[in-house]
């Protein structure tokens, strides 16, 4: 008779290394982060989403030329057939606009170009026309839902400023596209994350890439993923509303054994590197924008739980208080790191393809031991 297992999988997969990986570097104790060996730092307070997609994506950053290239294409991809449109327009208006996200991405593939190819070259061109069309489906829902008309893409503008056009139908502000263009760097990967986990696992199945998109929206959804960062804001709004003492809030939830959203990080055990920048852009938006109240009652809110628990705000603490002064709609909060995290889940969904194997793990098993056997129903 077999028995049980006795030894112990790690729950949640925590330390194991499930794959090798050219792409994000982290170091959970000294707050590091990088992208092809470059510190997230440097990047956010030097680069653009565009450079940071090529470096994701060509593992080096581009020459001016490979640049320029890559913001024609960009432009050029920015483009979303007619039924993609007509499913945006028949979408139930109070969907969540993550749930049309999902479902729309899925229906990008009956109308990609280059459906039946799944070669490299092939993928970099689906990676290219997914970041561009992924935040066009997120503006365009946005637009349909409040009765207002779908914007056209202004090809001289940065990927960030075309996406606030297309969400606003007017051209930002310089420091508007350039507070996004840097939550956009600051959000573009995060190694194996759950969301590209599920990404490389779906693809490496060999299934299709927008099948893999589609899995990683599924799983960066969740509150503990990618959803944190509304589910910030919804705590900020409920403290803002009852004029409460925000830490006498905070305070009652842990009493009540509640999590805090955007506390808490599987990998880093000190300051994530990207709420460094989230944190300082909150601050400055806020006065800019006349709505400081927001980043005051984060950071009394920080204080008490770095005191209280020890734990560090991760990326989606402030980058709530950043979208919401941007003007930002709170339900567009993770479409908005979709946008940006379109670009690692590519990154990784590529790597895995060019050189695939099946991920396949065991699962400890601790039921019934075996042999049991099948009863007759009147006897059980
Ligand atoms: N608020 C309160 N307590 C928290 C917490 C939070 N945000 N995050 C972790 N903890 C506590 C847990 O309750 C647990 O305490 P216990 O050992 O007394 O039971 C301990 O810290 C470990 O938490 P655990 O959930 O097991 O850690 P994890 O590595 O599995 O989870 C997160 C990591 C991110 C899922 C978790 O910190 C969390 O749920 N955070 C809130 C959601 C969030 O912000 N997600 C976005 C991540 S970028």
């Amino acid at each position: 008779m077999s028995t049980a297992s006795t030894t112990q999988a790690p729950k949640g997969l925590e330390g194991v290394v499930a794959c090798t990986s050219k792409i994000c570097f982290i170091d959970g104790d000294r707050g590091v982060l990088a992208y092809g060996g470059i510190d997230i730092h440097e990047l956010a307070d030097n680069s653009t989403f565009e450079e940071t997609c090529y470096l994701l994506w060509f593992g080096r950053l581009p020459k001016a030329s490979e640049l320029k290239d890559l913001h024609q294409k960009l432009a050029a991809e920015r483009s979303i057939d007619p039924g993609i449109i007509n499913l945006l327009r028949n979408a139930p208006k109070n969907v969540a606009p993550m749930d049309v996200l999902r479902t729309a991405v899925s229906a990008l593939s009956f109308y990609d170009a280059d459906d039946k190819k799944d070669d490299h070259d092939a993928n970099v061109r689906k990676a290219i026309r997914l970041t561009s069309q992924i935040a066009m489906i997120v503006a365009a829902y946005d637009r349909i839902r409040k009765g207002k008309d779908v914007v056209k893409p202004d090809p001289t503008l940065s990927h960030a400023a075309n996406f606030l056009l297309l969400l606003n139908g007017e051209k930002p502000s310089q420091t508007a596209e350039r507070a996004l263009d840097i939550a956009l760097i600051l959000h573009a990967d995060h190694e194996l994350n759950a969301s590209t986990f599920a990404a490389r696992v779906t693809a490496a199945t060999l299934s299709d890439i927008h099948s893999s998109v589609t899995s990683a929206i599924g799983a960066l959804k969740g509150p503990l993923h990618g959803g944190a960062n509304e589910a910030v804001m919804h705590l900020l709004k409920e403290v803002d509303k009852n004029n409460a003492n925000p830490v006498e809030y905070v305070r009652n939830m842990l009493a009540q054994k509640k999590k805090i959203s955007g506390f808490g990080h599987r990998v880093y055990h000190t300051e994530d590197p990207r709420a460094t920048h989230l944190r300082v852009m909150s601050h400055d938006l806020g006065v800019a924008s006349g709505q400081p109240k927001w980043y005051e009652m984060s950071k009394k809110i920080e204080d008490f739980i770095k005191a209280e628990k020890k734990l560090n705000a991760n990326v989606d603490f402030y980058s709530a208080s950043t979208y919401h002064v941007l003007g930002i709609d709170i339900d567009l909060f993770t479409p908005i790191f979709a946008v940006s995290r379109i670009s690692g889940w590519t990154a990784h969904i590529i790597e895995q393809l060019d050189n695939n194997r099946l991920i396949r793990p065991r699962a400890d098993y601790l039921g019934p031991a075996y042999p049991q056997h099948w009863v007759p129903i009147e006897n059980r």
